[in-house]
């Protein structure tokens, strides 16, 4: 029996774990080849895309961030973009995939992937496609898993970011503005602003007044304190305002960005305190998976290979603390994942002190 496996959409840490489990448990487990799909779904519809995975091919790699078969977050293969003739055209190409899997003699194809892969993977699988999902992104923000591999990853980079910017602050008596990722989400936010000690943490679930953060940048002075450290989630906004978006994709995607240099400069303008402003951006998808995403991310593999084996097709794997389960790729992708702004890691911050900016 021969399976497939391809990354989609952006990078995260641990991917490279995942695919290693997988050829190891097919190998070991079942005696199965295992085909690696380059460049996303482009490597189903360009079959010289295709590679055979062996021991050998994922030897060393449990440690390197990235993923050994490339990815995109441009090929989508209900609306496929090429040029024909000079002129762009946009085609369905999810037919000839079906194709090429049965061409191909694969009798399961496993996604990795966030939303928009795992979305694409579901319409597969409804056309009649062997696909298997396991979910990816350092954003956090997929349902129906308590976790995705590569968000702990991410939050110990800008974490550690925090913690080598509070010396600085403090040695200036600045406010640090620190913009980081996550999209629409704010788990990196929430959880590396608490962990990275920062006294203001904007969301994209919490809506923002300016004065409200200057009320406690003020404080903080007025106590003693004279730094101050402001975690920005990207896709923060103030109340009645919107998104900062440095542009558009060419698939449509909103590119966010901007919003730390924007909250940086009205904090100098209404307090007069020196403030400066770094953007992590990508630097939070690089580098080696922790420990806890290794983990992770070869339970996935492992379980994402069994499913096959079970003939599960149409699922994926998820966390649901203790137990890696098999949920249905609908449910995956039924609607974001949010920080709840009454939830208990958000009041638990409040508690002490910290400022969300209501
Ligand atoms: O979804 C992961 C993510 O890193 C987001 O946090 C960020 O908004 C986006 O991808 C950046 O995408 P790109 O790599 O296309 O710039």
């Amino acid at each position: 029996m021969k399976i497939g496996v391809l990354t989609g959409g952006g990078d995260a840490p641990g991917l490279n774990a995942v695919i290693r489990a997988i050829v190891k448990t097919a190998t070991h487990r079942y005696r199965w080849e295992v085909v690696g799909i380059e460049e996303a779904f482009e490597g189903l519809i360009t079959p010289d895309l295709q590679r055979p995975l062996t021991l050998q091919s994922v030897h060393d790699i449990l440690t390197l961030g990235g993923t050994i078969l490339g990815t995109t977050n441009r090929v989508n293969p209900f609306q496929y973009r090429r040029v024909v003739d000079g002129r762009e055209e946009v085609v369905d190409m999810s037919e000839t995939i079906k194709r090429t899997i049965v061409a191909s003699g694969l009798e399961g194809v496993i996604v990795i992937g966030g939303d928009g892969t795992l979305t694409a993977a579901h319409r597969l699988w409804q056309m009649g496609c062997p696909m298997v999902g396991v979910p990816k992104t350092i954003d956090n923000d997929l349902q129906a898993t308590d976790v995705t591999f590569g968000f702990q990853t991410a939050v110990t980079t800008a974490t550690e970011a925090l913690d080598k910017l509070h010396t600085t602050a403090e040695a200036h008596h600045r406010v640090m503005v620190v913009e980081v990722m996550g999209r629409y989400a704010g788990w990196i936010a929430l959880e590396a602003g608490i962990a990275g000690g920062a006294d203001v943490i904007l969301l994209p679930e919490i809506p923002f007044s300016l004065d409200a953060i200057c009320r406690n940048i003020d404080e903080r002075r007025r106590l003693g304190d004279h730094s101050s450290i402001v975690v920005v989630a990207e896709g923060a906004m103030t109340s009645g305002g919107g998104r900062a978006v440095v542009g558009t994709s060419p698939e449509g995607y909103e590119r966010l960005g901007g919003i730390g240099s924007k909250v940086g400069e009205a904090i100098g303008r209404q307090t007069g305190i020196d403030v400066r402003v770094t953007v992590l951006g990508h630097l939070q998808r690089g580098g080696s998976p922790t420990p806890f995403d290794r983990l992770l991310a070869t339970r996935f593999g492992i379980a994402a290979v069994s499913l096959i084996a079970e003939g599960k097709f149409g699922q994926m794997v998820s966390l649901r603390v203790p137990h890696i389960v098999a949920v249905p790729l609908e449910d995956a992708i039924k609607g974001r994942k949010m920080v709840d702004p009454d939830g208990e890691m958000v009041r638990s911050a409040e508690a002490m002190g910290v400022s969300f900016g209501r």
